[in-house]
């Protein structure tokens, strides 16, 4: 393979499944980002609950990731994340997508989150997916440490469509 056909196959996003060795570098993107704030305790309880977590790369380190909890009639997106300098590349929406996909392979029909109402960069990638507000979270996310104001969560909801998985 030559050189130019090396570097398009490497910028290829591949997804890989995570464990709590991946804690660390969650937790750096977690810091870089400062959204939604998981800590290390946050990853582990999650991997040690057996939430569904994948990462994403282009041939190298880890550029973002993404865990959701599927319960027996639905999946929650718990948390998803892509580097500050890889954003804008369409990482989030590959995330997403496959997200969707796995709560549509549990056998679930309908794909929850929430996210903060100032979050704009987050609420236009899921209003491009359909995701629709079913509700609001009164004070749901901790205090800003600057304003010391809580900020509401807008609960959102994506219908899935019905996976053959035979
Ligand atoms: C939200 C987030 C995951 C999006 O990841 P991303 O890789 O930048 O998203 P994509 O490049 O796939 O963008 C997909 C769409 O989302 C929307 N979007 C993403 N970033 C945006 C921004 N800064 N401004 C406006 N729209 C934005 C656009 O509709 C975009 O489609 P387009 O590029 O065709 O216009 C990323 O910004 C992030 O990690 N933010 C910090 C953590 C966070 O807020 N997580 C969500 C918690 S609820």
């Amino acid at each position: 393979m030559n050189l130019r056909a090396a570097s398009l196959f490497s910028s290829a996003p591949e997804l890989f499944p995570l464990s709590e060795r991946d804690v660390p570098w969650l937790c750096e993107l977690e810091r870089q980002t400062r959204v939604s704030l998981w800590q290390e305790r946050h990853f582990v309880d999650s991997f040690q609950a057996g939430h569904d977590a994948w990462g994403v790369r282009r041939g190298g380190a880890g550029l973002g990731f993404m865990l959701v909890l599927h319960a027996p009639d639905v999946s929650h997106l718990l948390n998803i994340v892509v580097a500050p300098t890889a954003q804008r590349q369409g990482l989030g929406a590959f995330l997403l997508r496959h997200a969707m996909t796995r709560a549509a392979l549990a056998g679930n029909t309908e794909l929850f989150l929430e996210v903060r109402p100032s979050n704009k960069m987050a609420r236009a990638l899921y209003q491009d997916f359909g995701f629709q507000q079913v509700g609001l979270r009164k004070g749901y996310y901790s205090a800003d440490p600057q304003t010391g104001a809580r900020e509401d969560a807008l609960v959102l909801r994506a219908t899935l469509p019905i996976l053959e998985t035979t």
